[in-house]
């Protein structure tokens, strides 16, 4: 005979953990390991990409080649920004890449404050 309905129902809940527990780690992995300079940056935009300081951008979720961009410009003097030039100035163009893949590969969190 069959079981008993509610023994089939805490299996799928089972399943359904097993399911999304899969998938946290999957888009984990899509993010690559933290880059080793990203806390030259936290301070300022956060681990996660979610600005820490008034004025700084949120970089969570943004496309890779427009951050990859935006970075160029720092470096060149396009943007004439001090702080953002003092901050990537030291590093390599592969800490850049692996820092901006990171920002890009974040989601943004939901905002504390502030309206829609
Ligand atoms: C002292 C604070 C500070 C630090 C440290 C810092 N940033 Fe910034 N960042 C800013 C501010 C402020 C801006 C906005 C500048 C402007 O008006 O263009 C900015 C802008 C940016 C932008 C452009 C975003 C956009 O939407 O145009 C990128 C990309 C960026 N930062 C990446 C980084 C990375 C990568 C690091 C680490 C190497 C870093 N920042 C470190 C403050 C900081």
């Amino acid at each position: 005979m069959a079981q008993p309905p509610r023994r089939l129902a805490s299996l799928f809940r089972c399943l359904a953990g097993v399911a999304l527990a899969y998938g946290a780690v999957a888009s984990a992995q899509a993010a690559g390991p933290k880059p080793a300079r990203l806390g030259l940056c936290a301070a300022c935009h956060g681990e996660t990409g979610m600005a820490q300081i008034p004025g700084a951008p949120n970089l969570a979720g943004q496309k890779l080649d427009y951050l990859r961009e935006a970075l160029k410009q720092y470096r060149d003097g396009r943007r004439n920004v001090p702080l953002m030039r003092a901050a990537i100035g030291p590093m390599s163009d592969a800490d850049l890449d692996e820092l901006v893949r990171w920002y890009s590969a974040q989601t943004p969190s939901v905002p504390t404050q502030g309206n829609p």
